[in-house]
């Protein structure tokens, strides 16, 4: 049962006999951060003292006058200029919290209407190592998905994998150039990375020499645009200029002062780029043999995309093995997708798309390419360009068109970074026009991963953070704050090696998770590893020490989660901390909610904290086995069995395994 929406039912019964207004108004109620202003708070009074004309504390007494929730509630109190307080009697919450026992779906009722939704995330480009950036739509994406179908609609998890872009170009170049084929026997990941990673320091060694030579001159220019603008702004000072002009100039000022850093900041990225290369007599004498590398990568890209056979054995050959280390991390994960339709699926249909744009006159040729013009955008969404190409703005139209043949689907999440909104908003202004306006297209989007220093995080190495070495430091620190010799020997009996090994890989992992779902998705957040694994404050360790003492008070009491079930003993609300913890496991529905409304599972992390913060101060008020009331005691019981399966559900759904010991 969802309590809010409960109380939005029977507050828009009551609001319906005052204002034709009542299906929205009935919206505003919230459950309340302090007690004495009862669980939820209705505040719709107010806004209907314009088109009643009478002060709104009187207009909340015809609503209270009107509104039916004596079985659920204590008389509703009315506070302060009208604010509707409304408290749930404690034999409903001990009831409620009763039946939540032996429901699997812990109050979540099915859907009216379930919806189908096809959740595009993690979609990774391979051929390259994933990264941390990565982390994040793997993430959020499994846990929308779990959220969803717990919810009951029907889930449809794509892994729309980056299969056929540059990065191909860049590694059939490098092969077909650099290649070991020994090493490629041997460990045919770590030659293609290494050949990966030779090519792309070749490109942006050239790229950053072209750069070097223009740049000196341009940084003089924009230092120069500075100086003069700085001049106009001491000009306009000392001529008392008004403050939209002043404001207007410092303005203008401050732009060139940070763009000239900027081209700073990028001349001496290209010199340590130039550096790195040349350090090494050898290395640069190869570079020096490859100046072309550049346009020869897109041109062995524009082979593979025509057909060419040399290209596409080597293809052929190198996926599978891209495929095995992007699905040794999602093993390491527990994520898994319905469909991995990478974009080479879509690529036969891309000509057929663009042909189908041009003839309904959506698609025209600008300057030798393809494009759809689209209202309110500066730029147009490319589809073809000059040389014949098509790009990822086509692979997406196409992949559109077919998720709709194919699934039809209510509803597309795409998990991506927030830097590619730009092209999402182009893509869902073609949705309509393509016939395709009735699919609800979201752009589920995210901030930056950074580390401590603020910038976007690096591993130990230097290099963009790899996935699995972050997952190894983690597992690492986990062992170290929840597995250490102290905390192993206190319990009893206590923790083997396997144990710690279990509990240090859910901790680890689940660490990863747990904070970057914890924070809102669209926040850019600092990664601390320390933080992350820590035993106090908002951490998944907290959580899985609540559920491990759940279990522990379980095993003390001689039963388990299933015996209690079976006894099926009601609750009975005595103690505040009891009545608290009720409300908080009941509100279940909620948080699940609230994450499929704001596609934002940082709602359901809260309300876990919340929830396991309310069982913690439960603990330590109401004891279970020395409650000398048989009836309190197998209440408690209960109480604790629900909450470790609201726990364990929880986590289960954030895609975190939970522990029954640490
Ligand atoms: N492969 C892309 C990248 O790594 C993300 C793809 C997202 N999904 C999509 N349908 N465009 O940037």
């Amino acid at each position: 049962m969802h309590i809010q929406s409960l109380f939005k039912q029977r507050l828009a019964a009551a609001l319906a006999e005052l204002t034709d207004n009542a299906e929205e108004l009935s919206q505003m109620v919230r459950p309340t951060q302090e007690p004495r202003f009862g669980d939820y708070q209705a505040n719709c009074a107010m806004p209907l003292k314009q088109s009643l004309g009478i002060p709104p504390r009187e207009i909340a007494e015809k609503i209270v006058a009107r509104l039916q929730v004596n079985d659920l509630c204590d008389p509703p109190e009315i506070a302060g200029p009208g604010f509707i307080n409304l408290r749930l009697r404690d034999d409903w919450i001990a009831e409620a919290t009763s039946s939540l026992l032996n429901d699997p779906q812990l109050g979540v009722e099915q859907p009216v209407r379930p919806r189908t939704v096809l959740v595009d995330y993690s979609s990774p480009n391979v051929a390259k190592p994933m990264h941390v950036g990565h982390i994040r739509s793997t993430v959020i994406g499994d846990c929308l998905s779990r959220t969803l179908r717990f919810l009951g609609h029907h889930v449809i998890t794509d892994n729309h994998l980056g299969d056929w872009g540059t990065q191909f170009g860049m590694i059939i170049y490098g092969y077909k150039n650099f290649a070991d084929e020994q090493a490629f026997q041997k460990a045919p990941v770590l030659e293609l990375l290494r050949l990966y990673r030779l090519v792309n320091q070749f490109i942006d060694y050239h790229a950053a020499k072209n750069q070097l030579a223009g740049a000196t001159a341009g940084i003089a220019e924009i230092n120069a645009q500075v100086e003069a603008a700085e001049s106009a702004v001491s000009a306009a000072e000392s001529a008392a200029a008004d403050k939209a002009t002043l404001k207007k100039l410092r303005k203008t000022a401050e732009g060139l002062r940070r763009k000239s850093l900027a081209a700073v900041a990028s001349l001496q990225s290209a010199e340590k780029k130039i550096a790195d290369v040349e350090s090494d007599p050898a290395l640069a004498a190869q570079a020096a043999q490859h100046a072309g590398i550049g346009s020869a990568v897109l041109e062995e890209t524009a082979k593979l995309h025509r057909g060419d056979s040399e290209n596409r054995e080597l293809w052929d050959k190198f996926l599978p093995h891209c495929a095995d280390e992007i699905n040794r991390v999602y093993n390491r994960l527990g994520v898994k997708f319905d469909h991995t339709l990478g974009e080479s699926f879509y690529h036969p249909m891309l000509a057929d798309v663009v042909q189908q744009l041009a003839d309904a006159g959506l698609a025209v040729e600008s300057e030798g390419a393809m494009c759809v013009f689209l209202e309110g955008f500066d730029a147009p969404l490319i589809v073809q360009k000059k040389d014949g190409a098509f790009l990822y703005g086509t692979t997406d139209i196409a992949t559109l068109k077919y998720r709709h043949e194919k699934f039809q689907p209510d509803e597309i999440l795409y998990v991506v970074d927030s830097r590619q909104s730009d092209h999402f908003d182009k893509l869902f202004a073609v949705a309509p026009k393509i016939g395709l306006g009735g699919i609800k297209l979201v752009h589920v989007q995210f901030g930056t991963v950074l580390g401590e220093d603020g910038k976007p995080l690096k591993t130990r190495s230097g290099s963009n953070a790899g996935l699995e070495e972050l997952l190894d430091d983690a597992v690492a620190a986990a062992t170290e704050a929840v597995c250490s010799p102290e905390r192993a020997e206190k319990l009893n009996p206590p923790l083997t090696e396997a144990e710690k090994t279990t509990i240090a890989n859910v901790i680890g992992h689940g660490a990863i998770k747990y904070a970057d779902l914890a924070h809102h998705r669209a926040s850019d957040y600092r990664f601390s590893l320390k933080k992350m694994v820590a035993l106090e404050g908002n951490t998944v360790a907290y959580l899985e020490y609540a559920h491990a003492r759940v279990q522990g008070i379980l095993r003390a009491a001689e039963t388990d989660e299933a015996a209690v079930r079976n006894q099926a003993a009601a609750v009975i609300v005595t103690e505040p901390a009891e009545r608290a913890l009720c409300l908080a496991l009941l509100r279940f529905p909620e948080a699940l909610q609230q994450v499929a409304d704001d596609y934002a599972p940082s709602a359901l992390v809260d309300y876990l904290y919340e929830t396991a913060r309310k069982y913690m101060v439960f603990n330590d008020s109401c004891h279970v086995m020395k409650a000398n009331d048989e009836a309190i005691k197998a209440s408690r019981l209960t109480l604790i069995a629900v909450t470790g399966r609201v726990l364990r559900t929880g986590l289960g759904l954030l895609g975190i395994d939970s522990v029954d010991r640490m």
